[in-house]
């Protein structure tokens, strides 16, 4: 696995194979890489012939300027795990590299940046479109995968790649959890172990709610109400949101008649924890 620090660096290992006719994926990182990304990285062999990935710590994309310091990432470990992984190109920029003095271009997607994530985190969205734009330039992928664990970011990008007619493929990446349900995440490693176990309430939420939908349930106030209730039992639960959303517009639907997702965000111990569920009548 070559590793570059430079966007000409990038673009001179690209360029030949590209030329040649290879087929690019990627995965855009921020680092701290859990089995979730090593997924997509996995996920990303069945779909292209070079795989690229990038580690870059956005500062653009991080409300408070706190949490961006506070955002540790080991490149030596991570770069251990891609190239493991069989990926060829790892793209680690600086901030400098990325942001040179004088930047100053953004991209917003209006409408999906408005509700929860972006709500609560203002600006958060207009830096990962702006930043994941400038990586799309830089390396000119066909195929890109981003998670579903963060839903809001996926449809934002899939509506951006739409608008901007970026001539790239964008697959969803499954949510990955660990074996006692907890969707993984790399804030999952700053919960202690109470905190850890009281954070399952949430997707035992979502799986008490999953098996009312096999029954039959489809009010989209009940089935938010058992997630509601699970985070409710354990110690000082706070909950940000819990919705569930057509899966096209992420509008907060009534009763569940299409494909929908339950998206929740709770803090645990401080830590935001986010995960979501999918509800497809035709699929139960
Ligand atoms: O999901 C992330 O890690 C980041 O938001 C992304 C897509 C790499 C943009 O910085």
């Amino acid at each position: 696995m070559e590793i570059v620090s430079t966007v000409s660096a990038a673009r001179s290992f690209l360029k030949p194979l590209k030329r040649a006719g290879k087929r690019v994926g990627f995965v855009p990182t921020m680092g701290a890489l859990h089995e979730g990304h090593l997924s997509l990285a996995r996920t990303l062999r069945q779909h292209s012939d070079v795989r690229v990935c990038s580690i870059f710590v956005n500062p653009s994309q991080f409300n408070d300027p706190k949490d961006y310091e506070a955002y540790v990432i080991s490149l030596e470990r991570d770069a251990g795990l891609l190239r493991r992984e069989g990926v060829d190109l790892l793209f680690a920029p600086s901030v400098e590299e990325i942001y040179p003095a004088g930047y100053q271009t953004t991209v917003t997607v209006s409408e999906v940046s408005k509700p929860f994530e972006g709500a609560l985190r203002p600006g958060h969205f207009t830096g990962v479109a702006s930043v994941v734009s400038i990586l799309f330039n830089i390396v000119q992928p066909d195929v890109a995968i981003f998670g579903e664990k963060d839903f809001q970011q996926l449809s934002l990008i899939e509506r951006m790649v739409h608008d901007l007619k970026f001539d790239i493929e964008i697959i969803r990446g499954a949510l990955v959890r660990d074996a006692d349900g907890l969707a993984l995440s790399s804030r999952n490693a700053r919960l202690s172990q109470d905190g850890r176990t009281h954070a399952l309430a949430i997707s035992r939420g979502l799986f008490a709610a999953q098996a009312a939908f096999k029954q039959g349930l489809r009010d989209s106030a009940r089935l938010e109400e058992l997630v509601v209730e699970s985070i409710k039992s354990v110690p000082n639960p706070v909950i940000d949101y819990v919705s569930m959303v057509d899966e096209g517009s992420l509008a907060p639907v009534r009763s569940v008649s299409g494909r929908c997702r339950l998206l929740v965000v709770a803090r645990v111990e401080g830590v935001r924890l986010l995960d979501n569920a999918a509800f497809d009548p035709a699929r139960s």
